[in-house]
């Protein structure tokens, strides 16, 4: 029996945590003979105290054969001591008639807190990935505040844009989802982002060749980019199992590696296609099976595309400044 995966949780109670732990304590994350240990942190109040209580019944009641034993804990530095895999989902979600601009304040300041706790307390090898929204830039604040971890450790969650974007391709082609390679989402994950199908392939076929620039530019692009507030407007509440989904994608394929598949992370720019060094940004990624990732490198870009991720950085550059003061000197 392998060593269980230490995995942190935040957020535990809500409406993603729902989503997300159940399908890690059964083997999705991390494959079928990989146990799993779960520290969970939630806001301390009595009503999120009580509702991960029932939450952890309820993990309990599944009588999992990977679930190694959890925990809840209330102090940050605790629940990431030593802790291998952090999901940061808590944070507050963007609700009918609100901006993703409306956020940042709300939820820099926790991300400040976790980044110096995981600064501490975490693995070295830490692997962390940033659901709270902003994501990006709240990655950043977290990366930005632990010094002493590689900033490689810490990632967004773009994960779903391309689970998006496949999706719509799929469906307007008729083609299996899985048939679908290299599909990219370059920068925020906001309404900015850059869905880009120009090096994606269905069966070998370039996916261009299938569907005209118009459906691309003037339906493909924005319903992706715009999902999020699709959800939110059809549901009253922002998405929960699919980002939940992403989420376990995103690590299954980050832990495991990725079998020379793209995968979209929101990761640490080290220079690449112009996007400033350290600002972190969604890229085509591939890892390796030793869990380590690169950037896929030397594309050659449309200039649509050039000028869209110019657009992404300055976004992001905006929301940097927005955050100055929970970035240590
Ligand atoms: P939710 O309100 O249902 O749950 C959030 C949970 O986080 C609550 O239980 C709350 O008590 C907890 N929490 C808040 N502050 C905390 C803290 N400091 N420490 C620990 N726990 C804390 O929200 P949700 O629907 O689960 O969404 C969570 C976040 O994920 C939101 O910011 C949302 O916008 C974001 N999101 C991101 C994506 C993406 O693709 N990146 C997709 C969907 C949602
Ligand atoms: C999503 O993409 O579904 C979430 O990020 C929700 C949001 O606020 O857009």
């Amino acid at each position: 029996m392998k060593a269980p995966v230490r995995v942190t949780v935040t957020g535990p109670a809500g409406q993603i945590g729902y989503a997300t732990l159940f399908r890690i304590a059964s083997g999705a994350m991390f494959g079928p003979d990989q146990p799993v240990f779960l520290t969970l942190l939630e806001r301390a109040n009595p009503t999120s105290a009580a509702a991960l209580k029932g939450v952890m019944m309820e993990l309990s009641d599944c009588a999992f054969p990977l679930l190694a034993g959890m925990r809840a804990v209330q102090d940050p530095v605790e629940a990431f001591r030593d802790c291998e895999v952090a999901l940061l989902i808590g944070a507050r979600p963007r609700g009918p008639g609100m901006e993703r601009a409306d956020l940042l304040e709300a939820n820099a300041a926790i991300f400040r807190q976790q980044g110096q706790a995981l600064n501490v307390a975490a693995s070295r090898n830490v692997k962390v990935l940033v659901v709270g929204n902003p994501c990006n830039t709240n990655a950043w604040i977290a990366m930005k505040n632990a010094p002493d971890l590689d900033p490689k450790c810490f990632s967004a969650m773009l994960r779903l844009d391309q689970n998006r974007a496949m999706s719509q391709f799929a469906e307007k082609t008729g083609a299996p989802v899985a048939s679908i390679e290299h599909m990219a989402v370059w920068g925020n994950h906001s309404p900015a982002m850059v869905p880009d199908i120009t090096f994606a392939t269905v069966e070998g076929k370039a996916a261009p060749s299938l569907v005209d620039d118009e459906w691309v530019k003037n339906d493909f692009m924005p319903t992706v980019a715009k999902r999020g507030s699709a959800i939110i407007a059809a549901r009253g509440a922002s998405s929960a199992a699919s980002a939940g989904s992403a989420a376990i994608d995103h690590i299954h394929d980050w832990f495991c590696g990725s079998e020379g598949r793209w995968v979209t992370m929101g990761v640490p720019s080290d220079g690449s296609y112009g996007v400033p060094e350290g600002m972190v940004f969604g890229f085509p990624c591939i890892v390796k099976e030793d869990g380590s990732y690169e950037i896929v490198k030397g594309l050659e870009l449309t200039e649509d595309t050039k000028a869209r991720i110019a657009k992404n950085v300055a976004e992001l550059q905006g929301e940097q400044q927005a955050v100055a003061a929970f970035i240590p000197n």
